[in-house]
């Protein structure tokens, strides 16, 4: 695997790739890596002929109040995994590169799509993700992007943004990869006590009460919702930020059930913030 830290040399190398008529394939993370992760490199093998990833603890997409100085960082490992599936190069540009003193540019979707949800919580979060997705789209040069379902809405957020920007990159949702008990696989997991480590895994619960009332029939989205918050109700030292339904595409939230949906939750466990979905069909 090459190592990249230079913003030139990854162009150059992408530039050269192109040229020889090779599908670049690109999966942007910021490290600490998992079996998340991997399945979406694994994926990017099968389907590309040269497989990206970077790894970039952006501090654009972190509040002022959030765990950019906390957030987990582990190159070594990194590397280590990223050999295990061969991917064929680590990208990690040093962040005075990325965002040098008179740096100004940013990329924002205007309205409300990055409002809702995690956007209501993280005012300034879709923009730092919009904005480095959109640099490393130009430095990396991909035709095919990957990115976990576990983030429901920086997916529907990203496509918006490639399609709005033109980018010719295809963007590519894949499952979440969970624990055996149903958590989601996520770096920050490894913030979790022992205690709440054993209560992570009521999210996926909570999301399953919605799934499985939806499939019996339930078309009530305040009903669904309920259930999901009654049943996150029961457990010490948890603040529930959103547990809703939504339309799948638009994020909107309506009053009946219709569509292609998403069940997201939104919590914090003590200190941790952690996040969960499932996505439905439901037949009109
Ligand atoms: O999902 C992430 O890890 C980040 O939001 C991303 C897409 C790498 C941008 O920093």
């Amino acid at each position: 695997m090459e190592l990249i830290r230079s913003i030139e040399k990854m162009a150059a190398r992408s530039r050269k790739a192109l040229e020889q008529k090779k599908i670049i394939g690109f999966v942007p993370t910021m490290g600490s890596l998992h079996e998340g992760h991997l399945s979406l490199v694994r994926r990017a093998k099968k389907e590309c002929d040269l497989v990206v990833v970077s790894v970039f603890v952006n501090p654009s997409q972190f509040g002022p109040q959030e765990d950019f100085a906390a957030y987990p960082r582990n190159l070594k490992q990194d590397r280590r995994l990223l050999q295990t599936v061969k991917a064929d190069i680590l990208f990690y540009p040093e962040a005075a590169a990325v965002y040098p003193k008179n740096y100004r540019t940013c990329v924002q979707i205007e309205g409300l799509l990055t409002k809702k949800l995690c956007g209501f919580f993280r005012p300034e979060h879709f923009k730092g993700v919009t904005t480095i997705v959109a640099k490393l789209f130009n430095i990396v040069l991909p035709q095919r992007a990957y990115f976990g379902q576990k983030d429901a809405q920086q997916c529907v957020v990203l496509k918006k943004m490639a399609a709005d920007l033109n980018f010719p990159v295809e963007v590519i949702t894949l499952p979440t990869v969970r624990e055996k008990d149903g958590l989601a696989l996520s770096s920050r997991n490894k913030y979790l006590s022992l205690e709440e480590r054993r209560q992570a895994p009521e999210l996926y619960q909570a999301l399953l009460v919605a799934r499985k009332m939806i499939e019996r029939g339930e078309r009530n989205i305040s009903k669904v919702e309920k259930a999901m918050k009654t049943r996150l109700s029961t457990i010490k030292n948890l603040k529930i930020q959103y547990a809703s339904v939504v339309d799948g595409e638009t994020l909107d939230s309506g009053k009946i059930i219709s569509g292609n949906i998403l069940i997201a939750i939104a919590v914090i466990l003590g200190k941790t913030r952690l996040i969960d979905n499932l996505i439905l069909k439901v037949k009109k």
